[in-house]
């Protein structure tokens, strides 16, 4: 089987290397040239484990091309995957000009029967609205279907989570389609992996559910964090029991300076667009914004209390990136948080594994950047681990507090032991624990 995918970015990526490894022939598409050319030597975007491998791997055994040939790429393809960007507005409205135009492209070159297929998350309602694009716009009388498959990627875990899903879930009208999209998760079955085939517009909204799920147990935590905080409990205790509960899970417990990332800030604010355009105010995902916004104040305010004024002050900030294991700092809390910091006056040192360059693109010289954690920490007057890469796990404290002006550690990740730091010395704060 052929398909085709459209969109090299983060999903498109993964997934077409993925499938490619399944056995299928993939071609990737992209507008950008100079993307398609790097990715033709392999040259990945994006820092993403295992990725490299896997595309070497499969453009060398014939599977995986790229091109910015889509209209080939549509002609030559059972499957075409929509996995183009869809950034939000200012409004949390999503931007679909980009699937759109795809799916103009795919009207004006279909030649048979085809499954146009959504990886990309979009509003309830798009699948419909392809589909409407295409019948519109096609000069001839094929036969197409139009299906939803959401993907449910972690960065950093990407190709783990699609090679072994918790789910996959296909939302189509035809039996054609469904038995098709079925056929090329095939290697799933093996594994027993779940499979929920549904409608198009069900499929949609579960991405949404499910991402404004996930943001809503962290900003529960987040809550119960700062409660702890006031009523000198432990947070990690009280997730830890809480998550013992089945009906509860354990994961998407963990406190910190509040959600980031291209998925979780984009789908809630989606997700509260969607249910406001059918007149109906969603008004748990209100809270949920509102919550992870005011968090990153916080997070200001616990590193003023502990330095005093941030006026003049040096911060040293370790981990730039939304999360670990990433290259990504969209929306990341760390930049949320030390834009604040410059607000009040401090200066910044900062150090991250994978995000200095992205880092640099929208901070520009308004920071330090250092080359390792030891020379982040180097004369400043606190340092702030605000993601949590295992580098900044194990750092040798006992060096990190003869470099600091001040033995000052606010660890926003929760990632070292409280009484331990107290009594090496340091004056030493997390996130809802005393
Ligand atoms: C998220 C979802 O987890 C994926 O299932 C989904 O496919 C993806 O969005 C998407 O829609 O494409 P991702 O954005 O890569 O994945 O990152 P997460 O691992 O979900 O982390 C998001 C944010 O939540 C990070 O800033 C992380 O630090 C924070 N987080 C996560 C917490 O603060 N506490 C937790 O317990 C877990």
């Amino acid at each position: 089987m052929n398909i085709a995918i459209i969109g090299t970015g983060y999903v498109g990526l993964v997934t077409g290397a993925c499938f490619a490894d399944f056995g299928v022939n993939v071609i990737c598409v992209d507008k950008d040239d100079s993307k398609i050319e790097k990715l033709k030597r392999a040259e990945i975007p994006i820092y993403e484990p295992g990725l490299k491998e896997l595309v070497e791997k499969n453009m060398r055994e014939g599977r995986l091309s790229f091109t910015t040939d889509i209209e080939d790429a549509i002609r030559r393809s059972l499957v075409i995957m929509i996995a183009v960007g869809t950034p939000p507005r200012g409004d949390g409205s999503t931007d679909l000009r980009y699937v759109e135009e795809v799916a103009r492209t795919i009207a004006k070159n279909l030649n048979g029967y085809k499954v146009i297929v959504t990886k990309s998350t979009v509003p309830v309602g798009t699948g419909s609205l392809i589909e409407k694009i295409i019948r519109e716009e096609c000069p001839h009388d094929h036969r197409f279907d139009v299906a939803s498959n959401p993907e449910f990627l972690r960065e950093g875990s990407a190709v783990e989570d699609f090679m072994r899903p918790d789910r996959v879930v296909i939302g189509a009208r035809s039996e054609e389609a469904k038995a098709i999209l079925k056929d090329l998760y095939a290697p799933l079955y093996l594994i027993e992996t779940p499979f929920v085939i549904t409608d198009i517009e069900t499929a949609e909204l579960i991405k949404y559910a499910s991402n404004a799920f996930l943001a809503l147990k962290i900003s529960f935590i987040n809550e119960i964090a700062n409660l702890c905080e006031k009523v000198g409990a432990d947070v990690h205790v009280v997730a830890k029991a809480m998550g013992l509960d089945r009906r509860i899970g354990p994961k998407f417990l963990h406190p910190g300076p509040g959600f980031g990332g291209s998925c979780l800030p984009k789908d809630t604010m989606g997700l509260r667009d969607i249910a406001k355009r059918k007149g109906y105010n969603f008004r748990l995902m209100d809270a949920v914004v509102k919550i992870n916004h005011e968090q990153r104040l916080r997070m200001k305010e616990k590193i003023k209390q502990m330095v005093g004024t941030l006026k003049g002050k040096t911060i040293a900030v370790l981990g730039l990136t939304f999360k670990p294991n990433t290259d990504d700092i969209r929306e990341s809390p760390a930049i949320d948080i030390i834009r604040l910091l410059l607000e009040e006056g401090a200066s910044i040192k900062c150090y991250d594994p994978a995000g200095m360059p992205n880092a640099r693109a929208i901070l520009g010289d308004s920071v330090e950047y250092c080359k390792d954690s030891y020379h982040t920490a180097e004369g400043a007057d606190c340092l702030v681990i605000a993601t949590e890469w295992n580098q900044f796990r194990n750092l040798d404290m006992e060096h990190i507090k003869e470099l600091l002006k001040e033995p000052i550690v606010v660890d926003l990740r929760n990632v070292y032991d409280p009484q331990k730091m107290k009594r090496a010395g340091f004056k030493y704060t997390s996130v809802g624990r005393c």
